[in-house]
């Protein structure tokens, strides 16, 4: 994917600590349908993330790996208008945005798949695939065509092991789950994908399925993903780039292509060292 120099200023050269980013320069504003711009946020005295620039191209999937606790779902949840950034600038197609709920972040195109999951257990399948987004042709044709939809896209899609598509969804497995956001999150033709680690509860078919849905749709072009996982190998096999939060920073921007699962988990193991050298210090 090229990134055409422009008169923007890059967000990684604004990341303090930041050099040894050798991300490509940020494309012009019609290039990234997100930016963020110096974004913070606190929950009392944690802060989760703190300055934070990022950027996601048009049909761009991009990794976000970080340490339990280092913000990667509170940067996810400010981009899909579940939480307010204390301060800092998020722009959709090179414009500023204020995203009020996740309601208002679904009707701009932004989709996200949740860590914690957000089906609705009592409902049907269906029911979840079309929760808060049944056009209003199709509540009056009611429950047989959704099912009927439902079930057609499931089967495209390739997930085919969740059998009726009647049933509630509090009976499925936490992996079956994920493949219904996931499937839900694509059906409904966003623009942004947000994907807060959608393999963690899956087994090896069920996460193979993912990855390659996503392949699927990257090579589509149609929709950007930002994608959190904690296997980096997977990551390097489905994103175009990888970006790195440590403690509330972006600390790593690199195309997927330059950089190996040598030199990520060598990243996350040195934080570690650090740490634990500190802690002995302190001891
Ligand atoms: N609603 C909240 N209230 C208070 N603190 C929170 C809240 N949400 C997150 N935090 C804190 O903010 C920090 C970042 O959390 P976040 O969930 O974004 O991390 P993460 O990178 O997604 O971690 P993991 O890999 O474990 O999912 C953590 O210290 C966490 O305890
Ligand atoms: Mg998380």
């Amino acid at each position: 994917m090229s990134h055409p120099a422009s008169p923007m200023p890059d967000p990684a050269a604004d990341v303090p600590g930041g050099q040894g980013i050798t991300g490509p320069v940020a494309g012009s504003a019609t290039d990234n349908v997100f930016e963020v711009r110096h974004v913070s946020k606190r929950f009392g005295a944690v802060v989760a993330l703190s300055d934070v620039n990022l950027r996601l191209a048009r049909g761009e999937v991009l990794g976000l790996l970080g340490d339990n606790g280092a913000g990667k779902t509170t940067l996810v949840k400010a981009l899909c208008g579940f939480h307010r950034p204390d301060s800092g600038q998020i722009l959709l197609d090179g414009q500023p945005v204020t995203l009020r709920s996740v309601d208002h972040a679904r009707s701009l195109g932004i989709d996200i798949v949740y860590q914690d999951l957000a089906l609705v257990n009592q409902l049907s399948v269906y029911h979840n695939m079309f929760l808060n987004r049944e056009p209003v042709r199709l509540r009056l044709l009611r429950n047989r065509t959704m099912r009927r939809l439902a079930d057609e896209h499931l089967k495209s899609l390739g997930i085919s092991n969740i059998g009726d598509v009647g049933v509630e969804v509090a009976k499925l497995s936490g992996g079956q789950r994920q493949a219904i956001a996931v499937a839900r999150a694509v059906f409904s033709d966003s623009k942004v994908l947000l994907l807060d680690e959608p393999l963690a509860a899956m087994g090896a078919k069920e996460g193979a399925l993912i990855l390659d849905l996503i392949q699927d749709l990257r090579a589509a072009g149609r929709i950007s993903i930002i994608i959190i996982a904690h296997n980096y190998a997977q990551i390097l096999e489905v994103c175009d780039r990888v970006n790195v939060l440590q403690h509330g920073r972006i600390t790593f921007d690199k195309p997927a292509s330059s950089t190996s699962l040598a030199e990520l988990t060598n990243l996350m193991v040195t934080e570690y060292r650090k740490a634990r050298n500190q802690q002995k210090l302190e001891a």
